[in-house]
């Protein structure tokens, strides 16, 4: 058989250039750094072809082609820069401008329009058309996307992400030529937790964030590029400021993680940093808190740390919490013998003695390879969006996804094996067409979500889906073995071991101990999500920065940093080490957490002695040489062997109930609320599309 060729050879503008077979024109200019104007192409998304902003000439073509929806072929010659080219591009943007409305003063696109930049560049000097111009009624797309559909210029990117990337079918096209108008079904919300991309990816101002309308223009904005908190997945994000304040959250490229898609949680939770602040020390005095001194604050945290016996401290790390203060927060303890600590706060079962027990081994974007996958209680539309647009693509492409657990709306096809995980037993026994189907697949996938893990048999759930991956999803470069965190700061935390010591109990021992008032201090940082009543009988210390359900309970409150407030490293689920940024100062007198923890220290003349955040990384590198490296995923073999054990109840519930209320900055977030009251609960506003 004759070998198929890999590569093509054409001219642009004069030039060759040689691009991989099955480039389109646009792609090989592109290469060349040829500049093409575009309003509908989008490399992540299909070609549609319909805005004709990217002519070129084609030689021995009798019209212009497409350049987004023309492939390249052997030896041929492409004008970008011809006079035909040009006067097709300004002849194109007189006709959109026809209906355009003159809006650029008053819309929130200025500055950051392709229609005005493109207009600059290639549009004519003035219009031919005197004629009325076409009007669009605005659609309601839900809390998050306002729409100015008189400025659509039908491009038809946003329904294309919303089918392609987001999986739902909720926005459309009605009617044909000048009465084309996109809208949602019926105009209802956009339900997706993706859905604040079509606002990146429209070219003009149709759609733009609501939260923001109107509050500044984008050259105003100093982009400050850091990590996303809201999930396990590490997304790259730009933080825009202004006046101190985060203005805007806008997705930054990284193709490893989250290409350049964010959540709406990613996108619009920044308005809760302003809310609910702890901005100064707490005590609790006759009941109530009361505000205090830092120095009163620490001694008398320091009172009664040093009152407790070993055994009768605990202390949790929250879903927020960097590595650097777990780290300080784990040293000082255990130099009071303190055995309880603990960052599982749903009581997930995590072995942790190898990185591959709990990681997302298969790297993000090998997830798309993936040809068989199941799924063990997890929804990852609203545990990782992220993750779920790698799975979609893998099922568009073929894969079979089975799901253990109740049926979901995912997006894209998939078999619900069984509501329980009992099933799990005849699979590993073989009884399951499953496993032979894992085992014969190239790219086998096993993920196993927190539901699974946090239920009553989560210990069995773990090893028998362990079981399941080991004989059937390892390759030669091959890790099918995953954990769908959801929490930023998990994966970290157990990389420096925050769990208990050998004797040490976990999350329902230590609040069964709390309830029998056998515990006399209980530290949480930044930890909201264990259930408070069982410590009300023990000295109980919040470290963090919102006023949540720790802060509530506590007896004294030490004001910390957000994530957006300071460096800290992050580790996401795949076991990526990464940084984020301070992007704005603190409010009050709230302090960088690692230094409350080294003030503290001094107070109990306890063992950390560091004086700048180079000194503690120092010492986390040394301890836990993984934090050395940054950025990069290392592969990680599953090693050791694990107990069998059956699954006998094998009833869960999913991790994320509620996408829009995961963490203490969504909770006091108005944003947040707005959605919680319109995408799930459906309450339509009279006003404000
Ligand atoms: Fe101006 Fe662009 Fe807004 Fe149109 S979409 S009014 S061109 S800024
Ligand atoms: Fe394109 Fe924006 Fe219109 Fe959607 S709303 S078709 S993205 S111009
Ligand atoms: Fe090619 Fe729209 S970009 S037709």
């Amino acid at each position: 058989m004759a070998e198929q060729k890999k590569d093509v050879t054409l001219q642009i503008d004069g030039n060759a250039l040689t691009v991989p077979v099955g480039s389109t024109i646009l792609q090989a200019c592109k290469q060349a750094g040829i500049e093409v104007p575009v309003f509908c192409a989008h490399e992540r998304l299909s070609v549609a072809g319909n805005c004709r902003m990217c002519l070129v000439e084609v030689k021995g073509h009798r019209k212009l082609a497409a350049s987004c929806a023309m492939p390249v072929c052997e030896g041929m010659e492409v004008e970008t820069q011809s006079e035909m080219v040009t006067k097709a591009r300004t002849g194109n943007l007189e006709l959109l401008l026809v209906n355009h409305p003159l809006d650029c003063p008053i819309c929130d696109q200025g500055g950051e329009c392709d229609l005005q930049d493109i207009t600059m560049a290639y549009g004519p000097s003035a219009s031919r058309f005197r004629d009325n111009k076409r009007a669009v009624a605005d659609k309601y797309m839900g809390p998050l996307i306002k729409t100015v559909m008189t400025r659509c210029i039908h491009c038809t990117r946003c329904v294309r992400f919303a089918n392609e990337v987001a999986g739902v079918e909720e926005l459309g096209a009605l009617g044909r030529g000048e009465d084309m108008e996109i809208t949602t079904a019926l105009e209802q919300s956009m339900t997706s937790p993706l859905s604040g991309n079509v606002i990146d990816l429209c070219p003009v101002g149709a759609l733009t964030a609501k939260p923001s309308a109107f509050q500044g223009r984008n050259w105003e904005f100093e982009k400050i590029p850091t990590i996303d908190t809201s999930d396990a997945v590490g997304a790259h994000i730009y933080a825009h400021r202004r006046d101190g304040k985060v203005m805007r959250v806008l997705p930054r490229e990284c193709p490893e993680i989250n290409e350049e898609w964010i959540t709406d949680k990613t996108r619009f939770s920044y308005d809760g940093l302003r809310y609910q602040r702890l901005d100064q020390p707490y005590v609790r005095k006759r009941g109530k808190l009361v505000p205090a001194t830092w120095s009163e604050a620490l001694e008398l945290v320091a009172q009664k740390l040093q009152q407790a016996a070993p055994k009768e401290i605990a202390a949790f790390v929250g879903g927020m919490v960097e590595v650097e203060s777990a780290f300080l927060l784990k040293k000082l303890l255990r130099a009071f013998g303190a055995l309880h600590l603990e960052c599982r706060q749903e009581g997930a079962y995590l072995p942790t003695q190898e990185r591959g027990d709990y990681l997302f081994n298969t790297p993000l974007a090998d997830l798309e390879k993936a040809d068989v996958c199941l799924l063990i209680g997890t929804n990852p539309k609203t545990e990782a969006p992220l993750v779920n647009i790698r799975l979609m693509r893998s099922a568009q492409a073929g894969a079979e996804i089975y799901s253990i657990g109740d049926d979901l709306d995912l997006g894209y096809a998939h078999t619900v094996l069984s509501k329980k995980a009992t099933v799990l037993n005849r699979i590993i026994s073989g009884d399951h067409p499953l496993l032979e189907k894992l085992r014969k697949a190239k790219n086998p996938v096993v993920i196993l979500g927190m539901g699974a893990l946090k239920s009553e048999d989560g210990e069995e759930i773990y090893l028998t889906a362990r079981h399941i991956a080991q004989t059937a999803c390892l390759r030669e470069g091959w890790n099918g073995f995953n954990i769908l965190h959801t929490e930023a700061g998990r994966v970290g935390a157990l990389d420096i071991g925050f769990v208990p010591e050998a004797r040490g109990y976990t999350t329902s021992r230590i609040l069964k101990t709390a309830e029998r008032g056998d515990l006399r201090f209980v530290y949480l940082l930044g930890a909201d999500d264990i259930p408070m009543e069982p410590l009300s009988s023990a000295f109980v210390v919040y470290q963090g920065h919102h006023g949540d359900r720790g802060a509530h309970s506590a007896d004294v409150v030490l004001p910390g940093l957000a994530p957006t407030e300071k460096q800290g490293i992050y580790v996401n689920l795949e076991g990526r080490v990464q940084e984020t940024c301070s992007v704005v100062e603190a409010p009050g007198d709230a302090k960088e957490d690692w230094r409350i923890l080294r003030a503290l220290s001094d107070v109990v003349e306890g063992p950390l002695s560091y004086n700048t955040r180079e000194e503690v990384l120092a010492a986390l590198q040394k301890d836990h040489p993984v934090f050395q490296a940054r950025g990069g995923v290392a592969a990680v073999s599953l090693k050791g062997s694990f107990p069998k054990k059956e699954v006998r109840r094998g009833v869960f519930g999913y991790a994320v109930p509620n996408f829009y209320a995961t963490d203490v900055i969504c909770r006091a977030s108005p944003t947040m609320a707005q959605c919680i009251k319109e995408i799930l609960e459906g309450s339509k506003p009279k006003e404000g599309r």
